[in-house]
């Protein structure tokens, strides 16, 4: 049997690739807007990081994580030896647990000064059941903003993230943003009590995971999949009606600055997310075009006690992370999903099998010049040449041949215009170059602020 990629992963071919690459250069160049600097933390961290940021009984963590093991740690555990705390690591699940953990340990958000803004990109994994949009090596797109208290935060974050979601192409009118306040130790703690106790009384109604929620994490019971549990659970207390009057302001700034920013927004007051770190503001975006049951494109809140747990002095934060594999999957269900793999701005053809060092040389010093250029390196026929730049989209072909390479002017054939001129190299990369700001009109239009669909 031939090797296939794992079970959850996917090779992202150019297509798919360029896809990628181009909805990070978006973010990047929508994300400087807001001040957000990139931040690239290791693919794999202690397990504590994300045990004790995310929490030890979420999902994520109790059920998701890929432990990461050297070999001789291996080896010892077979033998029952114990392992050193720092000898257990794990894949990331997610970013924001060691943005944090990076922030704490070199001091990036200090009390007193500006908020901290980093964003970053890459792949995380979870162990799940792979199904239409979701897999177990994915990427994400995320921010944190550190040291920010005030609901404006909460709101400019929200506002990000549909203003990033619209520069990649998917219409406001197709998003649901969700919104929802988790509250905080004043008010939190009696809302956990009341959804156990609520879980308690109707535990023959509930699956036996909710049932043992009861113990371990109630409010997670807000995100069983189980038909029976979300219906009996719609009439179980709301955090809403028990927010105390610090956070039920806070909530009520955040969305009236939503509304002046005219974001439409919907209130869930179920929606909890799967991360025990978030306190006050959470949301997530859903949409139903191109996704089945995993419909959120992207989620995140805050979470003013997470700093805190790895070991800073109290530190608000809150941040959101997009899957860009469900992204995708979006635009390419709406038709907006526009990707165009780069060709080459020249093709140079040699005549002769002489003339292979001079089409190799114009190669070099045309890309010298910032010019992508593609020769053949299989001894083509200047027919065959011909027709594989044209194959490869490439707008010209430079043929280099005796005559050519005595008068020191190529022929650039233009295969759109089916024209030809006797040029020098420098003509030759002021032609290119022209063309080069001609086309890139076009492409002004997937810049952020612009209301064009990539
Ligand atoms: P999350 O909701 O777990 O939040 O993930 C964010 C996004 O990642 C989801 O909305 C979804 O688009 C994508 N995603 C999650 N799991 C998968 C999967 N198995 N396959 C494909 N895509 C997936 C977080 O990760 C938080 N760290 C967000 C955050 C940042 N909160 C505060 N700061």
């Amino acid at each position: 049997m031939s090797l296939q990629s794992s079970r959850g992963t996917k090779d992202l071919l150019p297509q798919e690739a360029q896809a990628l690459v181009e909805m990070i250069q978006q973010a990047s160049a929508l994300f400087i807007l807001y001040g957000y600097q990139l931040l690239a933390t290791p693919h794999f961290e202690n397990s504590e990081v994300f045990a004790r940021g995310i929490g030890e009984a979420t999902d994520v963590v109790s059920k998701e994580m890929f432990n990461v093991l050297s070999l001789d740690a291996t080896r010892r555990l077979q033998h029952g030896e114990p392992l050193r705390a720092e000898e257990k690591m794990a894949l990331r699940p997610e970013g924001t647990a060691g943005v944090a953990r990076a922030v704490v340990q070199h001091k990036l958000a200090l009390p007193g000064t500006a908020s901290s803004k980093y964003w970053y990109v890459g792949s995380m994994y979870r162990h799940e059941r792979p199904q239409k949009g979701r897999l177990r090596e994915f990427h994400q797109i995320g921010v944190e903003c550190l040291g920010a208290a005030e609901p404006s935060a909460d709101a400019e974050l929200i506002v990000l993230l549909m203003q990033y979601f619209e520069v990649l192409g998917i219409p406001m009118d197709a998003m649901t943003l969700k919104i929802n306040s988790m509250g905080d130790d004043n008010c939190r703690p009696a809302w956990r009590a009341q959804v156990r106790r609520f879980i308690l009384e109707h535990a023959n109604g509930l699956c036996t995971q909710c049932q043992q929620r009861a113990d371990t994490n109630p409010l997670r019971a807000f995100d069983c999949k189980n038909p029976d549990c979300a219906r009996l659970l719609t009439q179980a207390p709301q955090i809403t009606d028990m927010l105390c009057d610090s956070c039920l302001e806070h909530y009520a700034a955040v969305k009236s600055l939503l509304t002046a920013a005219q974001l439409n927004f919907v209130e869930d007051p179920r929606l909890v997310r799967g991360l025990d770190y978030y306190t006050r503001t959470v949301f997530e975006v859903q949409v139903d075009a191109g996704l089945g049951a995993q419909n959120a494109i992207g989620g995140g809140g805050r979470y003013d006690k997470l700093l805190e747990m790895f070991g800073a002095r109290p530190t608000p934060g809150l941040g959101f992370a997009v899957g860009l594999e469900r992204i995708k999957l979006v635009l390419e269900a709406l038709g907006a999903l526009n990707v165009n793999l780069p060709s080459p701005q020249v093709f140079v053809a040699a005549v002769d099998n002489e003339s292979r060092s001079s089409a190799f040389m114009l190669c070099v010093e045309l890309r010298r010049r910032g010019l992508s250029a593609e020769m053949d390196h299989q001894h083509r026929s200047l027919r065959s040449q011909i027709k594989l730049a044209d194959r490869l989209g490439s707008p010209y072909c430079l043929i280099v041949g005796p005559e050519e390479r005595a008068q020191g002017r190529f022929t650039l054939r233009s295969l759109t215009a089916h024209s030809e001129q006797a040029l020098n190299l420098e003509e030759i990369v002021t032609v290119l170059n022209t063309r080069v700001s001609a086309t890139s009109g076009n492409t002004a239009a997937k810049q952020p602020g612009g209301t064009s669909s990539p």
